[in-house]
């Protein structure tokens, strides 16, 4: 009989930073690789290498279904392994990649419960696919709908112009600003044909706008470009209407490190807390702060909306 691996055998396979995202979600749910590969954006070959370390270790077994296999975390861990992954998951709970990867497992398995579903009771559940091949994504924008139509809305940072584009149909004129000439060239000729927009250029942090004038402000993906964003936000406040609002779309924290050299961003993501004091401080009301549904399909991090409303 073979004696089950020592203490420090089990730190070496869990030293890994992947390897202690892979139990986590292996302890939560039954996966696939591929599955694993979604959740944790990380290549078949790497995802495959260190499940192989963790089943040899014994802190993972596998089972074929059909024809898939499915991995999951040893159910019959020794005494001394449960107390090391005990410790272990508290301080990947507290990882923004820990977040990420519990978002991403939530819409994986959201996907694997309407693939069942479609393929057990055909007509509910072949009208996702059909819906999806008859219109795309396009359905998902009808709640821009919900726009008041009087509206002048600022789209501060708008970069090619691509919110400018969905939102002017339905608000009265958008003032789409940016810093980047290249950018505001690109929006210049996306938006060549729209009659409601103007294009200016300009910093968040002094923004060409008169004192209440906005009624809605979006800053989508700009943020972990600012130094500050503080200052953004009191500057959105100066631009706004009393009661007017602010939506901020941007990623939740996360840790790719790789996106300071490879963007320029100089923050890795935003949480609840830092938006909430940010938007208080420049005298902001009614913070909210919702994560968005994460798009299987996505490369990047989890995003969230934020919004609050200017006092009266
Ligand atoms: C990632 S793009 C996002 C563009 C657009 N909002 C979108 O959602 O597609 C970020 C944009 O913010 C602009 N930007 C960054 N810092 C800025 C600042 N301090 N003032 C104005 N624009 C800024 C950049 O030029 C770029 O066009």
């Amino acid at each position: 009989m073979t004696a089950p691996p020592s203490v420090f055998d089990r730190l070496t396979a869990l030293a890994d930073a992947t390897r202690s995202r892979l139990v986590a979600l292996l302890e939560r749910h039954e996966l696939t690789v591929s599955e694993l590969c979604a959740i944790l954006q990380l290549p078949q070959s790497t995802v495959s290498r260190h499940l192989k370390v963790l089943m040899d270790d014994g802190w993972v077994t596998s089972r074929a279904e059909a024809t898939s296999r499915l991995y999951r975390i040893e159910s019959r861990l020794d005494d001394g392994a449960a107390k090391l992954w005990l410790l272990v998951r508290e301080e990947l709970e507290r990882t923004a990649v820990a977040a990420q990867d519990a978002r991403r497992l939530e819409s994986v398995l959201a996907q694997r419960r309407t693939r069942s579903r479609a393929f057990f009771s055909s007509a509910a559940g072949s009208w996702d696919a059909m819906r999806a091949e008859l219109f795309g994504r396009s359905a998902d924008q009808a709640f821009l709908g919900l726009l008041d139509d009087r509206w002048l809305v600022g789209d501060l940072g708008c970069g090619t112009g691509w919110l400018t584009a969905a939102v002017a149909p339905f608000v009265r004129r958008v003032i789409a600003v940016d810093s980047s000439p290249e950018m505001l060239e690109a929006a210049t000729k996306r938006l060549e044909l729209v009659t409601n927009v103007d294009v200016r250029a300009g910093e968040l942090e002094k923004l060409p706008l008169e004192d209440q004038t906005l009624d809605l402000a979006v800053v989508a993906l700009v943020l972990p470009y600012i130094a500050v964003p503080a200052t953004a936000l009191t500057e959105a406040y100066r631009a706004l209407k009393p009661d007017g609002r602010i939506l901020i779309i941007d990623m939740m924290p996360h840790q790719r490190e790789e996106y300071r050299q490879q963007m320029g961003h100089l923050w890795l993501g935003f949480s609840r807390e830092e938006l909430d004091s940010w938007t208080r401080a420049a005298g902001f009301r009614r913070p909210r702060y919702r994560p968005l549904p994460v798009d299987p399909e996505a490369k990047g991090p989890a995003l969230f909306v934020a919004s609050a409303i200017r006092k009266s």
